[in-house]
């Protein structure tokens, strides 16, 4: 199995990062959306969801969510909180969205927090891009929020220790080739554990060849959750924002 399909489903995961809350995706998706302008009632995909923080706000902003993730155990909690106007849905990326999983085109779909770049196919990547392509209406919105390459290598911390809840976990992150790979080791209930996480350093321009391949245009970049501008050097993070563009007659 690959790391993507065991890790996201531990609870070890979710321990690590649980200071990524629900605090931070409100403030992020607040200004999102008022610089978006996406009218209220309108229908939008959370892509690779998670616990589904990013989702539950916006569907308590008007708005009609349809939360996915690869993460049975992820979908399994999220289940329970839904609504009319919020459900969520194993699903995995690489496969179409439409017509199975939305029957429905839909104004936009957000992929938060670096859930992109897991792959080691190119062809697996433009599926991400070709099924998004296929579910959005003319016009649709795909933010890609995605980590600067750039400021990764730039910034690369080796080696460092944090405990979360009762866990010591040790990282350890290296650059090989083309991915950053992050090592994650901790004891829980005297068993020692390894994970690690592989993500593909993919640059502005390989994204910005696959949008134009499946006939996105870049709309704006920001830098950091704050919509700060994108500096190749400084920004933490690569967020894109890219319009599906009209079909031609
Ligand atoms: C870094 S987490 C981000 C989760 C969420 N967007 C957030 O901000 O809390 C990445 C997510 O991608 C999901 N994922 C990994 N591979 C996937 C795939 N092939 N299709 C759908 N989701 C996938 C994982 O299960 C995990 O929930």
């Amino acid at each position: 199995m690959a790391w993507f399909e065991t890790w996201f489903d531990t609870p070890y995961y979710h321990i690590l990062y649980k200071n990524r809350d629900f605090t931070e995706a409100e403030k992020f998706i607040t200004l999102l959306v008022n610089y978006l302008e996406i009218p209220k009632d309108s229908k939008i995909i959370d892509l690779a969801c998670g616990k589904g923080r990013h989702s539950v706000f916006l569907n308590k902003l008007g708005y009609k969510v349809l939360g996915v993730d690869l993460s049975k155990e992820s979908i399994f909690h999220n289940k329970q909180i839904e609504n009319s106007n919020l459900k969520f849905e194993v699903h995995d990326m690489r496969k179409e969205l439409f017509p199975k999983i939305s029957t429905q085109k839909v104004e936009a779909v957000f992929n938060l927090f670096t859930s992109f770049g897991y792959f080691d196919l190119e062809k697996d990547d433009r599926s991400v891009f070709r099924s998004v392509s296929n579910v959005l209406k003319e016009e649709g919105i795909f933010v890609l929020d995605f980590l600067n390459q750039q400021w990764i290598r730039n910034t690369l911390e080796a080696e460092y220790e944090t405990k979360k809840g009762n866990i010591d976990f040790l990282i350890r992150k290296k650059i090989e080739g083309e991915h950053i790979i992050k090592d994650i080791f901790f004891s829980d209930k005297g068993k020692k554990h390894h994970y690690f996480e592989k993500v593909k350093l993919h640059t502005l321009e390989e994204m910005e060849n696959y949008a134009q391949e499946f006939g996105f245009e870049r709309v704006a970049i920001f830098g950091n959750y704050d919509l700060g501008k994108f500096e190749l050097q400084k920004s933490p993070r690569c967020i894109s924002i890219f319009r599906k563009k009209p079909e031609q007659l």
